[in-house]
């Protein structure tokens, strides 16, 4: 079986990255190894940051005029005060059961923000969002289309704080959470989206429809364009959605070299 419909330029950067990530094993039915190699060395590097960016220190560039509010009180319009204020939120029951609010990995002058659901234990223990086996997979996913929250990713997620034993978030603190998120998408300004699992699909894209339907589109969130695809952690439990996970993350190049 072959496992992807790759053009050579993905196919290249797709084996350069599993080599750099030391990802074990990476089996082409179609190719042999000095083939692979060949458009390996025949790929494409198309750089990290945004377009023109080159040296310029981390932090939102993108002036912005109108603020989500929280509880009738503007946001703060700088990157670190929004941050400020999320670290000590109190606004949903959530508050009470964390170690600590998950804000954000990656650039704040990012090209491409990744959204998924909520943090996990290891996120909560740590801080820092997708850090467990899901965040080695998507990490590995985003290397497979030149893309890292080193130099080019901003990952966070629909809700800051872990609930209780992993549960699924709830309505009142997904809507609780949301001025944080909306802020995020503001002042980091990506030229793409990328909403990880169901939670973050539906609240995005504004469409009620399963995430099997939802994905494979580009949609507009606010005119950004915004791609959607499985959670990693859903793909650890179904390899069956792989292959689609691979094209959306090629849909979400493809956009991102579009824009
Ligand atoms: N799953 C998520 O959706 N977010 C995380 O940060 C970790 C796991």
């Amino acid at each position: 079986m072959r496992p992807f419909p790759l053009e050579p330029e993905a196919l290249a950067r797709f084996v350069r990255q599993c080599r750099e990530l030391e990802a074990g094993e990476w089996i082409f039915e179609s190719l042999t190894s000095a083939e692979a190699a060949g458009l390996v060395a025949a790929g494409s590097d198309r750089g990290a940051g945004r377009p023109g960016a080159p040296g310029e220190p981390p932090g939102p560039r993108t002036a912005v005029e109108s603020r989500p509010d929280l509880d009738g009180n503007r946001l703060p319009d700088d990157y670190g005060g929004l941050k400020e204020i999320a670290l000590t939120c109190t606004r949903c029951r959530l508050a009470e059961g964390r170690t600590q609010v998950v804000f954000s990995d990656g650039i704040p002058d990012a090209r491409v923000m990744v959204v998924g659901e909520a943090p996990g234990a290891n996120e909560d223990r740590t801080g820092l969002p997708f850090v467990g086996a899901a965040g080695k997979l998507l990490d590995l996913l985003l290397a497979s289309v030149d893309l890292s929250r080193r130099s080019s990713v901003y990952i966070c997620n629909v809700i800051k704080c872990r609930p209780p034993g992993n549960r699924n978030p709830r309505p009142d603190e997904i809507e609780a959470c949301a001025p944080f998120l909306r802020s995020q998408i503001e002042l980091v300004s990506p030229e793409v989206i990328l909403a990880v699992g169901t939670f973050a699909g539906k609240l995005l894209s504004g469409s009620d429809r399963p995430l099997g339907k939802l994905r494979g589109e580009v949609y507009s969130y606010e005119g950004t364009p915004l791609v959607v695809t499985y959670h990693p952690a859903a793909l650890l439990r179904n390899s069956g959605w792989t292959r689609a996970t691979w094209e959306d993350f090629q849909l979400l190049r493809k956009v991102l070299d579009q824009s």
